[in-house]
């Protein structure tokens, strides 16, 4: 199979020019202007962009948390996220404190093999750190596992106390991968959650107070002190305010590898989103919480000037009508018996935590940075794409449009104007928490190695297609 993308203006994090991609098998083989070729397939891009495949490298799609689990599976996930013109997730293996980390490695992938029509891999959860567990995150990286994930927050769960995070640290800086970290202070939501709760502050509108920036910020400060005394490079997910971003950025000026991550939620919701009355807040509840206004401007500076590197979604899909209703006032009469485990009356501490988009980044992070001017087309393809790709150790097969590069494109048709709903959307939830909102451009052809993959919002790939990816070391940004 052969695909000849024809006149479009390719744009990459480094450059942009007007010319032909040629794609033989999985492989893109030549680009050039006018280039003298047959194939099977001829895609006119005049007027449109040709972007690398997208890459989310913050998602979850099987996810046990909270008492219930993730809606989407890797069928539903991996077709919304090629209609958004996402080519490879980077998901989250989160394995409980008692599963031991091969079995969950085995598992999560089970979910995807056969099943995900896009490429994927995965961060390795690290929950628990003994000699055994060490042993098995070993041989995880010699399997192409190249990053773990731990979380500061979440104690009782996935959460890991200071000196596992250490031992952590230690072994990711003696085998050269990065550490991916969830910054918030637990005991510092624990008190403060209780506190509220005291107060009778029961509704979604009191998630956010219960995980104030200062608590994100002293994570993060947590994390920078650890990775110091290591060397270890890290990479701290959805950072989603101000205090989070100047504490990172100081300490990489005192010489910590830290890539610094955002997601879609925070750069266009704001706190006001879980503030809405009768429970419908409970849609946008997630950790950390979407902050005020000031801090999503703060987050575009950021990524503009090169302070943040990646853009991702933290896709954590939970239904609205079921599963976010655990954590109403009412939900003990209502769906206690089946969703709230605990047997407490519901609060927004039993609301699981999450918003689905996967589908919707690409588009969001277009319409309201490029098109409004906030960041360039060069650092939307590297904040979207290729930075995740070199700090994930996927470049240059992936997150860039190169000769030898896996042609995983991305024709986009900036003219296209539409809203996104939950009635048109992909993904396998009741509800978008993006309903109504405005998407200037989308994409128009997407492929996977060498085969399209979604057309003009439909799904027309192979399920199963997808392959796990084996990955290297991080290459600095
Ligand atoms: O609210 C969130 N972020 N849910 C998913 C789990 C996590 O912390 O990433
Ligand atoms: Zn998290
Ligand atoms: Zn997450």
């Amino acid at each position: 199979m052969s695909i000849l993308i024809k006149n479009g203006e390719i744009v990459t994090a480094d450059i942009q020019f007007t010319a032909d991609v040629y794609c033989e098998g999985e492989t893109i083989t030549a680009i050039g202007e006018n280039l003298d070729v047959t194939a099977d397939e001829v895609i006119d891009a005049s007027g449109k962009y040709v972007f690398p495949g997208f890459i989310d490298p913050h998602v979850h799609i099987y996810l046990p948390f909270m008492g219930t689990f993730s809606k989407d599976t890797y069928d539903s996930g991996s077709r919304a996220a090629l209609v958004g013109g996402t080519t490879t997730l980077i998901e989250m293996c989160c394995p409980s404190r008692s599963e031991e980390p091969l079995e969950a490695f085995n598992l999560w992938n089970g979910k995807a093999e056969g099943v995900s029509a896009c490429d994927y891999t995965f961060h390795m959860g690290v929950t628990r750190f003994d000699d055994d567990a060490e042993k098995q995150l070993r041989q995880i990286v010699d399997a192409g596992i190249t990053s773990f994930k731990v979380f500061l927050a979440y104690k009782g769960a996935f959460g890991i106390d200071d000196a596992e995070l250490y031992d952590t640290l230690k072994l990711a800086k003696e085998l050269g991968v990065v550490v991916t970290a969830h910054c918030e202070n637990a005991d510092l939501v624990a008190r403060t959650q209780a506190r509220l709760l005291a107060e009778g502050k029961v509704g979604p509108e009191w998630h956010e107070p219960s995980r104030p920036v200062q608590v994100e910020a002293e994570g993060c400060h947590h994390l920078m002190t650890f990775a110091e005394m290591t060397g270890a490079e890290v990479y701290v997910v959805h950072t989603s305010c101000k205090p989070a971003v100047d504490a990172l950025a100081a300490a990489r000026e005192r010489g910590v590898l830290v890539g610094i991550e955002t997601v879609i939620p925070y750069l266009v919701l704001d706190s006001s989103y879980a503030e809405r009355p009768d429970f419908e807040g409970a849609k946008w509840v997630m950790s950390p919480p979407i902050r005020a206004k000031e801090h999503q401007d703060y987050l575009w500076q950021k990524l503009a000037d090169g302070t943040i590197q990646t853009v991702g979604t933290d896709h954590a899909p939970f239904d609205f009508h079921t599963q976010k209703h655990m954590g109403h006032p009412d939900a003990d009469k209502a769906v206690d018996a089946q969703f709230n485990p605990t047997g407490t009356a519901a609060n927004f501490t039993l609301i699981p935590n999450g918003i689905p988009s996967v589908e919707e980044r690409v588009n969001l992070l277009y319409t309201y940075g490029v098109t409004t001017g906030k960041i360039d087309l060069q650092t939307f393809v590297a904040v979207a794409s290729t930075n995740a790709a070199k700090q994930f150790g996927l470049h240059p097969r992936k997150g860039d449009v190169v000769v030898g590069g896996d042609a995983d494109l991305v024709v986009y048709d900036p003219e296209y104007r539409g809203k996104i709903s939950v009635e048109t959307q992909t993904m396998d939830t009741d509800y978008s928490g993006f309903e109504g909102v405005e998407i200037k451009g989308r994409p128009h052809v997407v492929t996977v190695r060498g085969e399209v993959a979604a057309r003009d919002g439909a799904f027309v790939g192979t399920l199963g297609r997808g392959q796990l990816l084996r990955r290297g070391k991080p290459e600095q940004t």
